[in-house]
């Protein structure tokens, strides 16, 4: 058998992090190369007008992963998802819940940012959402979080209602997947914060009763998901 070299991830406050396990670094190695194909992604407009693509970050071997919707200025700037004020308010309310932003892995449906930040297009998402198909085959996550009706809908594979179904577990081939409110719900109306802290809290419940969890799952190949708005 092939041996894998450790793998050094950087924490988030830029500090190494241990060496990963085996399986880890398998999986490190396979979204690494994953990336480079992303950096290098023509296949729609958003490609000529991106600073960076921000294809996703994290442990590469995460039981939860959050799947957003699209870089904003910040994450076009640097190449890093959510690290604007969305970005903060999600880690605030994975901190109060006793989540670390190094544990998981957070990636979006499009990985480039679309022009003034307006909503990605049926095309763009079509795509680009082959991507976080294989990004999720690779980390094999034992939950799923998505934040907004974006991500939603192409999980669902069908359009939602995001204020009528946030709050409800659904499955993706298998995983179980939790319907969170957006983060940036919450910046543009204040009456929301509530709602998506009671997501938080909801998500943050099921996942520490992983804990003890330990086998793996396994997502079959990808099939294309209809993308809706
Ligand atoms: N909003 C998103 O959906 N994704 C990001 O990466 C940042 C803000």
């Amino acid at each position: 058998m092939k041996m894998v070299q450790p793998a050094f991830i950087p924490t988030s406050d830029g500090t190494a992090a241990p060496p990963l396990s085996e399986r880890a670094a398998r999986k490190a190695s396979a979204l690494k190369e994953l990336n480079r194909t992303v950096e290098a992604c023509r296949n729609c407009a958003l490609g000529s007008g991106r600073t960076q693509a921000v294809p996703g970050g994290g442990n590469p071997d995460a039981r939860l992963v959050f799947i957003g919707e699209a870089p904003g200025a910040n994450e076009d700037k640097q190449g890093i998802p959510f690290i604007g004020s969305a970005g903060k308010l999600l880690t605030k309310n994975l901190e109060r819940n006793g989540i670390s932003r190094d544990e998981i892995y957070i990636c979006n449906i499009i990985k480039c940012r679309p022009p003034s930040n307006r909503d990605p297009l049926p095309a763009e998402i079509a795509a680009c959402e082959g991507f976080l198909h294989r990004q999720l085959e690779i980390i094999q996550p034992k939950i799923i979080c998505t934040l907004g009706r974006f991500a939603a809908a192409v999980l669902m594979n069908a359009p939602i209602k995001i204020m009528q179904i946030h709050g409800t577990w659904h499955e993706y081939r298998q995983i179980p997947f939790f319907i969170s409110l957006h983060p940036s719900a919450v910046i543009y109306q204040q009456k929301n914060r509530a709602l998506f802290e009671a997501d938080m809290d909801a998500l943050a419940q099921r996942y520490r009763e992983l804990e003890g969890d330990n086998s793996t799952s396994t997502i079959e190949p990808s099939t294309s998901a209809t993308p809706t708005t």
